[in-house]
């Protein structure tokens, strides 16, 4: 597709009114990588690329949240080197971008339980997230260490904390409440959830949060994923209607 054509294109997504947040499942980086006889790290390192991309994307068409699954809780199970190898693409990214990410005015969340990362990537973690705090125009959510399931786990324990020292009633407890719980705390729940790789399926990301949600699965791999097939998918959530149980 050329220039003129993606112009065009991006003019239809702005037509209407914009999901206010997009969530991606980045899949097929070592498939993309393999089909290419190269080792699944540079599948990696491609993607961090897509993502690059993608965040630039949704700051300039005014996407507001993004929340990108980059390591799951099940990604421990891979081999050493390429858990190693994403926690260093993961400080490469967080140091070589930040200074990009902070000027056009994203601010950087993390999702996940961090603390089980190494004290070298829990400092470059820190340091995105003190630096990009008061930024507004884009909330970046990295999926980092992230589980669904352990999502609503902690939020079940904190909840009944408080119930337990009396802080808190348990006719108190309801879905709004419990969403400011989860990691997302207070921010909308994902419009569409796109999914790279050719896999149907959400592998334990946002249960909660996309009860709602429009899921577009494409089997383009991560690494070849773009801005043209992003626009197309936010396209088609266009045209789905959103009932949300109620009828027509
Ligand atoms: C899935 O591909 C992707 C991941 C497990 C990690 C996604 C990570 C990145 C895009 C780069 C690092 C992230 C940041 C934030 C710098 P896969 O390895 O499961 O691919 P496959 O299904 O083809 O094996």
């Amino acid at each position: 597709m050329n220039k003129k054509e993606l112009e065009k294109l991006k003019n239809e997504v702005l037509k209407r009114e914009l999901p206010k947040h997009i969530a991606i499942t980045m899949d097929g980086n070592g498939r993309w990588a393999k089909k290419r006889f190269l080792p699944r790290t540079a599948g990696h390192r491609e993607g961090v690329k897509t993502l690059r991309k993608i965040v630039e994307v949704c700051g300039d068409i005014g996407i507001k949240h993004l929340t990108v699954f980059a390591f799951s809780t099940e990604n421990w199970k891979r081999p050493d080197g390429e858990v190693s190898y994403l926690l260093k693409l993961l400080r490469e990214f967080l140091k070589k971008d930040l200074n990009t990410l902070h000027k056009n005015n994203v601010k950087i969340n993390i999702w996940g339980n961090i603390s089980e990362f190494d004290s070298g990537t829990r400092e470059e973690i820190k340091k995105a997230i003190k630096k990009t705090e008061g930024n507004t125009k884009l909330q970046l959510n990295l999926a980092l260490n992230y589980g669904g399931r352990s999502d609503i786990v902690k939020a079940c324990k904190n909840i009944s904390m408080k119930v337990k020292l009396g802080e808190l009633d348990i006719e108190q407890i309801n879905e709004d409440m419990f969403n400011s719980y989860l990691y997302s705390e207070n921010q909308p729940e994902p419009e569409l959830l796109i999914r790279t790789g050719g896999d149907y399926r959400l592998s334990n990301f946002l249960l909660y949060q996309s009860a709602y949600t429009e899921l577009w699965f494409t089997d383009v791999y991560w690494p070849a994923f773009n801005e043209e097939i992003f626009y197309r998918a936010i396209l088609d959530y266009y045209k789905v209607d959103r009932r949300f149980g109620d009828i027509q």
